[in-house]
């Protein structure tokens, strides 16, 4: 099954729009998977940019770990991302998922589940609670957190070394918050957006190498992203990192640009270096 057929059997069952963003101070629940370029760090700068801003609706095109969304907690939300695994795991877990399924921090388990996901890949059977379970595992178990394809879509990542894992087996505290979120799997100029709708954009970083999902995301993709944002009236934030041409690219579309430093990150090629970000703000 190729991607595109992946991604329409995952839509066929987002639940419908509507919404309005929560002001819940409940403590923010953590990301229930480790991803590459998590942006919980920016939680406090994003808080006090959209404190008084008004919408009924919080969307991430990239949502990715969930960090931001986990973080601001809205009560309703649209929340996208192309790769379908992810989307895939999120949605079992919308649905109140327990893991049953031994999981254990050895390499020769690690690598018969890796193929029994990929088996399920190539059966079809991507979006079943079987597929998100065994995600789940390989993400916790595999290097880094990495989650990588290779160009036939088969997951790739090789067995990580880890001294303990604390394995979840119980996401249902995640259940009740995610509720009002519709969860979409594809690319983010399929996206309806609509009056009342406030934008957090964190697409993947302006790198070379970049493959959060098979394709990648590269320099026209940045610019057909802000072509696509600059379509939209609603407030909007991209964070990216701040290549010299990123700085460019969102001044010329009249961005309000501010900076920070982004704590040491696991990229997808297991860079730990630190990255200078470049938060840019319209509308708002
Ligand atoms: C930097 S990560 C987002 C991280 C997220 N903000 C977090 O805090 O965990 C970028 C995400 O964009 C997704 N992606 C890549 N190309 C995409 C596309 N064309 N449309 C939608 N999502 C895409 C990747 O799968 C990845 O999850």
């Amino acid at each position: 099954m190729d991607n595109a057929a992946i991604i329409s059997a995952l839509n066929r069952n987002a639940m419908p729009d509507a919404g309005q963003l929560g002001s819940d101070q409940r403590t923010p629940l953590k990301p229930p998977i480790k991803y590459p370029g998590g942006k919980r760090f920016l939680l406090p700068r994003l808080r006090r940019l959209i404190r008084d801003v008004p919408c009924t609706r919080f969307v991430e095109p990239f949502a990715g770990g969930l960090s931001v969304s986990l973080g601001l907690a809205p009560e309703r939300a649209l929340l996208n991302d192309l790769n379908p695994h992810v989307v895939n795991f999120y949605s079992w877990v919308q649905q109140g998922l327990t893991i049953d399924m031994p999981m254990r921090n050895d390499r020769t388990f690690y690598y018969r589940l890796r193929e029994k996901f990929n088996a399920l890949i190539k059966a079809d059977r991507f979006n079943s609670r079987e597929a998100a379970e065994i995600f789940y595992y390989l993400n916790r178990t595999g290097y880094n957190g990495l989650v990588r394809f290779n160009k036939s879509g088969l997951f790739n990542v090789p067995f990580g070394v880890h001294k303990t894992i604390a394995y979840k087996r119980d996401f249902s505290e995640y259940r009740s918050l995610m509720l009002g979120w519709e969860l979409r799997c594809g690319d983010f100029c399929d996206l309806t957006v609509r009056d009342g709708d406030l934008l957090y954009v964190d697409p993947p970083f302006d790198v070379e190498f970049r493959a959060y999902a098979t394709g990648g995301f590269g320099w026209e993709d940045q610019v057909r992203l802000v072509e696509w944002l600059a379509e939209l009236t609603c407030p909007l934030i991209i964070s990216n990192q701040a290549t010299e041409r990123i700085v460019q690219l969102y001044r010329k579309h009249d961005y309000r640009l501010s900076y920070i430093k982004a704590p040491r990150m696991i990229s997808c090629n297991g860079d730990r270096t630190p990255a200078r970000e470049v938060v840019a703000v319209r509308n708002l």
